[in-house]
């Protein structure tokens, strides 16, 4: 069994990611390399649970491990304070103590609302990610970000709050619904464009693999865009200035996701929008070739991804961005990429000069 190893290097926190296929039943042996409390509480939704949860928990019992599965709604809508309290009172009526610990078995909703309640609970107990769906096993089971979401905005109430371990079974992904396994390609693409060209064009040349969801394919994917985040946490853990290059598309994704309510596109599709666009801008500010923003496109596209912003008044854009959490003293802080490979951080002060020509030449694009 092909097994790959990384390490998220952060001092005291620094933990260990497992990738690899049928590793599901190795999870007891990573826990016990790291130590982990051996009363756990497996939170996870009906769908993951019905899933894996079965073969999971009886492993775990089966090496020695006290468990309690904690089965909480799916989607979006259940990130919120009332999901995370129920998870609280089960954990206190279940008498947890600080000497237990969570793990997260789901994709990026139940990792990031499981680890702010062990990053919360008791002023902090350990967990760990097992990440089923391809957009928690490439980016949000790695880096600490926690949270869930106010009624007023997404991930308003978070911590930053390191995992003890990250357990990625690409065999998992058998059963993803096929638009969810393309949002996690959007982000997978995402790391060739601000990181890594060979990346992008083993990207490309392997696209067919990948859509198979080939073993091999996915682990080397998979490895390479956590290895790509991993450096990037290690120098910059909360996000003071480094860490915003993972949010490329993001600002123009996000107020794609806002504008249509959050139920006409999963969450990397309105990335793979953005990252079009950025590179859109990237292109008139001469920092991206035509060619290279072409290639992100005809990639995305080779994943079945949109391209397209729909049709929303440039105004309504540049309102729903200037709400974003990536705005700074006022300015809009924007990713674009050099090309593909490279990118940079770039202050906007007046966003309807950059966005609105590039908005007005999009095919299908939004109205002025
Ligand atoms: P999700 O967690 O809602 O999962 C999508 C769907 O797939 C759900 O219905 C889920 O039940 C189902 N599912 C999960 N694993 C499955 C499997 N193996 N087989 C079949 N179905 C499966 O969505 P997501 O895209 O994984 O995550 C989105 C969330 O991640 C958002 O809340 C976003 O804010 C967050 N996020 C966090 C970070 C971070 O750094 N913490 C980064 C990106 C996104
Ligand atoms: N998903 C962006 C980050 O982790 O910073």
């Amino acid at each position: 069994m092909q097994l790959e190893h990384l390490t998220v290097g952060l001092d005291e926190r620094s933990y260990s990611i497992w990738i690899g296929h049928g590793i599901l039943p190795c999870l007891p042996d990573a826990l016990r390399e790291v130590a982990f409390p051996r009363r756990v509480a497996v939170v996870s939704n009906p769908r993951v649970m019905g899933l894996f949860g079965e073969e999971l928990i009886g492993n775990l019992r089966d090496a020695g491990y006290g468990v309690q599965p904690i089965t909480v709604p799916d989607g979006e809508q259940y990130k919120n304070w009332q999901v995370l309290q129920g998870i609280y009172t089960t954990l206190i009526e279940q008498e947890f103590d600080r000497h237990c610990g969570l793990i997260a078995l789901g994709g990026g909703v139940i990792g990031d609302m499981t680890g702010f309640a062990a990053a919360t609970f008791l002023r902090g107990v350990p967990f760990v990610q097992v990440p089923t769906t391809l957009l928690a096993q490439v980016d949000s089971s790695v880096g600490g970000k926690t949270a869930i979401n106010h009624e007023l905005g997404k991930n308003l109430i978070g911590a930053f709050y390191q995992p003890r371990h990250v357990h990625v079974d690409v065999a998992t992904l058998r059963n993803l619904d096929d638009r969810d396994f393309a949002a996690g390609m959007a982000e997978i693409i995402k790391y060739g464009v601000i990181r890594d060209r060979d990346f992008f064009q083993w990207l490309r040349q392997h696209r067919e693999a990948l859509r198979r969801r080939d073993p091999q394919a996915l682990i080397a994917a998979v490895k390479r865009s956590c290895q790509i985040k991993a450096n990037i946490v290690e120098i910059d853990e909360t996000e003071k200035g480094q860490r915003a290059i993972l949010n490329f598309g993001h600002t123009f994704g996000h107020a794609v996701e806002t504008l249509t309510g959050y139920r006409q596109y999963r969450h990397g599709e309105a990335v793979a929008i953005g990252m079009v666009v950025a590179a859109a801008v990237a292109h008139r500010l001469s920092l991206c070739s035509a060619e290279d923003a072409a290639a992100l496109k005809a990639l995305l596209e080779a994943f079945d991804l949109p391209v397209t912003p729909p049709d929303f008044p440039l105004q309504s854009y540049l309102q729903a961005m200037r709400r974003d959490k990536k705005m700074h003293e006022g300015r809009l802080r924007l990713v674009l990429n050099r090309g593909i490979g490279d990118c940079e951080l770039r202050d906007v002060f007046d966003p309807a000069d950059v966005f609105g020509p590039v908005l007005a030449t999009a095919p299908g694009g939004p109205s002025m």
